[in-house]
């Protein structure tokens, strides 16, 4: 057995994600590879995430989404919440093309997905780092695979030219310090800002976060939930951020999608437009939308009769 280095196995820094988010590259590296994906960078799709009667069910279970459809246009910032348990990370994954559905479909930007597309970020709840690499090596990983390849119409499409920027991005998110250092040698929200930077110097459309402030003190969450906010309005990112937070998906969903008890049939969905403008935390707005959520989280989900739970089966 190979042994875990005692400096990577430091706090913050979990073996599982790290398993996942190698498998998310090494997937990308294969679909970029295999040359799928190389539409244009377009821009003129209003919707950027379909999802049509999508079901899915992990093995010898019951489902978690069941004919479950939702539409979610470009630029737009969406929270799902739930309880743990409920299926949110599991919905990313799905968007992610980590995971494929059991019956009907995502469409992502127009194009059926398949497999994790170049033009997502995913960024997952412990950061995703490699803890054997320092924080501008961790910045450039996305880079050094895309560079491997080349901007060849091929591989890569030709009007997707990430740039080399990395030093733009440690500067923007301000780790330009720490760069040389390693993940377990910096703070939890030094890492969240790695993970972010590297994300967005690739230049996705859409960012799909999992829980990426959870962990972080007060202050420091608030902190990157509002550089987060602005990076994605500058950018013009569609944003999708999982939380079991009310208030932080009523702090930066400008929609809000409750998920529940499985099977998630018919999205709940909270109208939250004023999210992310200055003073919207204090607002009257926002501590009525924290209750409507709240209340609604109490009520026990339908259950299916006889009959339905066992069409489910
Ligand atoms: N790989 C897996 N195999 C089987 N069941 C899983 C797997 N991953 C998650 N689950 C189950 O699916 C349900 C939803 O999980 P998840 O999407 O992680 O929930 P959430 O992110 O809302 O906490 C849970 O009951 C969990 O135990
Ligand atoms: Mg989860």
């Amino acid at each position: 057995m190979v042994e875990w280095p005692e400096a990577f196995s430091a706090e913050g820094v979990s073996r599982p994600h790290i398993a996942f988010e190698i498998k998310f590259w090494l997937n990308l590296l294969v679909s970029i590879r295999a040359g799928k994906n190389t539409q244009p960078y377009s821009t003129n799709n209003a919707l950027m995430i379909e999802i049509n009667s999508l079901t899915f069910a992990y093995p010898h279970t019951s489902p978690l989404f069941e004919n479950f459809t939702l539409n979610i246009s470009r630029g737009e910032t969406w929270a799902i919440l739930g309880p743990s348990g409920c299926g949110k990370t599991t919905l990313l994954y799905l968007l992610a093309g980590l995971r494929q559905p059991s019956a009907g479909e995502i469409k992502i930007d127009g194009e059926l997905l398949t497999r994790p597309r170049p033009h997502s970020g995913l960024i997952l709840q412990d950061y995703g780092l490699l803890p054997w690499s320092t924080v501008r090596e961790n910045v450039d990983l996305g880079l050094r695979v895309r560079k491997f390849y080349g901007p060849d119409g091929t591989h890569t499409p030709e009007n997707y030219l990430p740039k080399q920027n990395v030093e733009h991005w440690l500067e923007r998110l301000g780790i330009r310090e720490v760069a040389g250092k390693f993940p377990s040698q910096i703070s939890g929200g030094q890492r969240q800002r790695t993970a972010i930077a590297r994300t967005l110097a690739l230049e996705p459309d859409l960012l799909l976060m999992d829980e990426p402030f959870s962990s972080l003190d007060a202050l420091t969450r608030e902190d990157l939930q509002n550089l987060t906010l602005s990076l994605c309005a500058e950018q013009n990112l569609t944003l999708v951020i999982v939380t079991h937070s009310i208030e932080e998906a009523a702090a930066l969903g400008k929609k809000v999608l409750l998920l529940g008890g499985a099977p998630n049939q018919t999205p709940k969905v909270f109208e939250n437009p004023n999210a992310g403008q200055a003073g919207h935390r204090s607002s009257q707005e926002y501590h009525e939308l924290c209750n409507s959520l709240w209340e609604e989280m109490q009520t026990p989900s339908p259950q299916p009769t006889l009959n339905e739970r066992g069409s489910t089966q």
